[in-house]
């Protein structure tokens, strides 16, 4: 990784227009002088708490808290890390990053590398026009419409045509000044056996360009267009830039619709990801057939807390699915699963079904654990004693990741019911998530397979508060998600309490605990008023829950500056939600005074944004 210069940041900052920026993601509108607000990029809002301050180059969110800089505003919603931002904005802006101190070696292979990437991107466009303007490539444009796919869908995700002559490419990448051997390099070409010749790999096929999350092109899977042809997806070789184990097809647009919805969705093949998002779902990558990596699950991670696999329900789906559910076993990853019908892919869906029954199928999603234990009961012969006994058996390992919750029992009583026996007595047969199995009605069945789902381990999802405000995480879908914005504010409520400790005190005398979200929301505040100077000191040994809490506020204290302003619009903003709620409850229940909590949310808003933009003026860094 290049090393840029230290000035080069600054420079880039100084370019950046960040309401120009932010305005690519959501719309802004001006709230107050030079404070402009709109609906929050990070989370999923129907009211703008989403503020960008542009003279101090900063954003911050009171939904989410959701905040910082115009780097950080573009690794976040892009998946990048800092130097990834910085390369990223000094291109949109125009700016030359200098790289230091880079050995002569390093820098060839980093100017290789850079040739190779603009070589794939040209041939993307070479491959685009070709689809779109030659007359060969007519068949190919009749397949795809009558698949389904309109020219916006196409070009969203930069479909082209590889023609059918042997050198066009070759061609034409030599007339762009490439040699051989980079457009050898570059994947885009095979040698002939024995003679060194060198010829076009992609030819007639549909191409689907590979991009990494920040779009930039680095292979290509090409689709057959006649039956003669094999195999059905040609695909760019693996080598110094594309690494097919190691990336999933469409991240850079489904990223910012899988934040908004904490959810990816997992297919199997490209064309379900262009199927789904032009059916309105574009939170949807796919796993390139594969039987997916690690470090698939791992780029699947960083799109969404929660992965619906929507794959086939053969056995490399199956497969796919077991190393999903291994990976995130040790993970925070929440894993569910689309139940397909048999023989139909979400593409088939689509295009058999149409749009609405696609989505209705997404959201049907059962957890990981419904699926196995499903899958189990399914392979077992239920009519005779021993079908059962070897059923229950399978299932232990299954329940052992289990804790006590309403979704255990209602797996318990579907088992039951399977099995058709009493429901108390399945139960005395199923261990609890750490309880040591006890004896069994059968012996230990040996086709066991890992427990998947996360282990039913305590503690909130990344950056959530549902730790805090459930009892615990249900196994197949943990915290934050489920938690939402109202134990999230509470959470930076309570962090901002630490940061800022005697208007604090003065504030948490006032308030009632029973307000607070669920019982270890209140027991976390309760903590926090006595120990506002020490949170660490006078933690009860046996309540890990409410340690493990307070050590997430100390850590998120850590960042925040002290403001009083800051504290009363976090409170505010945790009135507003409440308020919200109230709302809502009062329109489905038909009961009347929805005006009057209309005019109190408005009242409340106003506010918490006046305290907003004071926080933001005290404790923004200086320039
Ligand atoms: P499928 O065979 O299910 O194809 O392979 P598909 O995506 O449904 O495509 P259509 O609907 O038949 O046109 C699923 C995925 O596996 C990879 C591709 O990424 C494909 O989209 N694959 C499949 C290959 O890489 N090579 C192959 O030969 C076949
Ligand atoms: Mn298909």
């Amino acid at each position: 990784m290049p090393r840029y210069a230290d000035s080069d940041k600054e420079k880039v900052r100084e370019a950046v227009d960040l309401l120009d920026l932010v305005s690519k993601r959501t719309e802004l509108r001006r709230a107050s002088p030079g404070d402009y607000k709109g609906l929050c990029p990070f989370h999923d809002e129907r009211t703008p708490s989403f503020h960008v301050t542009p003279d101090k180059g900063m954003y911050y969110c009171f939904g989410c808290g959701a905040g910082g800089d115009a780097f950080k505003f573009v690794q976040e919603t892009e998946g990048l890390d800092f130097v990834g931002s910085l390369e990223s904005l000094a291109q949109r802006y125009g700016i030359e990053l200098t790289v230091e101190d880079e050995d002569p070696a390093a820098a060839e292979r980093r100017k290789a590398r850079e040739r190779l990437m603009e070589l794939l991107e040209r041939a993307a466009g070479f491959y685009e026009r070709y689809l779109w303007e030659s007359a060969e490539a007519e068949p190919a444009r009749a397949y795809l419409r009558d698949r389904g796919f309109t020219d916006e869908t196409l070009r969203a995700f930069r479909v082209g045509y590889a023609p059918s002559a042997w050198d066009k490419l070759m061609m034409a990448g030599r007339q762009g000044g490439y040699g051989n051997k980079e457009i050898f390099d570059a994947g885009l070409a095979v040698r002939a056996k024995g003679e060194g010749r060198i010829y076009d790999r992609f030819r007639r096929r549909i191409m689907f360009p590979l991009c990494d999350p920040r779009g930039r092109v680095l292979g290509f899977g090409a689709r057959a267009l006649g039956a003669d042809q094999q195999p059905k997806y040609l695909n760019s070789p693996d080598g110094d830039i594309f690494h097919k184990g190691e990336m999933v097809y469409g991240a850079h647009l489904a990223r910012s619709a899988a934040a908004r919805a904490e959810e990816v969705v997992a297919t199997e093949g490209y064309m379900d990801v262009l199927a789904l998002h032009q059916a309105g779902m574009a939170n949807v990558v796919c796993i390139m057939g594969t039987s997916m990596t690690d470090k698939q699950v791992g780029e699947l991670a960083k799109l969404g807390k929660t992965v619906l696999l929507a794959l086939d329900a053969d056995s490399a789906g199956q497969e796919a699915m077991l190393k999903a559910a291994k990976v995130a076993a040790k993970s925070k990853l929440a894993l569910r699963v689309v139940p397909l019908p048999k023989g139909l892919d979400p593409a088939d869906v689509v295009q058999q079904q149409g749009a609405e029954a696609a989505k209705a199928l997404v959201s049907t999603s059962v957890p990981f654990v419904r699926f196995q234990i499903e899958r189990e009961l399914e392979r077992a012969d239920l009519t005779q004693a021993e079908g059962k006994d070897a059923a229950i058996a399978a299932l232990r390992p299954i329940f052992a990741t289990l804790p006590p919750s309403a979704l255990r029992e209602e797996l318990l009583a579907h088992v039951a019911d399977a099995v058709d026996l009493a429901p108390s007595l399945v139960s005395s047969w199923l261990p609890m998530a750490g309880e040591r199995p006890a004896a069994a009605p059968a012996r230990p069945s040996g086709g066991g397979w890992s427990p998947g789902g996360s282990r039913g381990g305590r503690g909130g999802g990344g950056g959530g508060w549902g730790g805090a405000s459930s009892g615990w995480d249900e196994p197949a879908r943990p915290a934050a998600g489920a938690a939402g914005p109202l134990a999230r504010a509470e959470g930076d409520f309570l962090a901002q309490c630490l940061a800022t400790p005697d208007a604090a005190a003065e504030i948490l005398a006032t308030l009632d605990d029973a307000a607070f979200s669920g019982d270890a929301m209140r027991r976390v505040v309760a903590h926090v008023r006595a120990h506002l100077h020490a949170p660490q000191e006078g933690l009860p040994e046996d309540d890990k829950m409410l340690a493990g809490a307070v050590a997430k506020l100390v850590t998120k204290a850590a960042d925040l500056a002290p403001s009083r302003a800051a504290l009363q619009g976090q409170l505010a903003n945790i009135e507003l939600l409440r308020l919200r709620r109230e709302i809502d409850a009062a329109v489905s229940s038909g009961t009347g005074g929805v005006a009057a909590l209309r005019r109190r949310r408005d009242q409340l808003e106003e506010r918490r944004d006046t305290l907003i933009q004071q926080a933001m003026e005290e404790t923004a860094p200086s320039a």
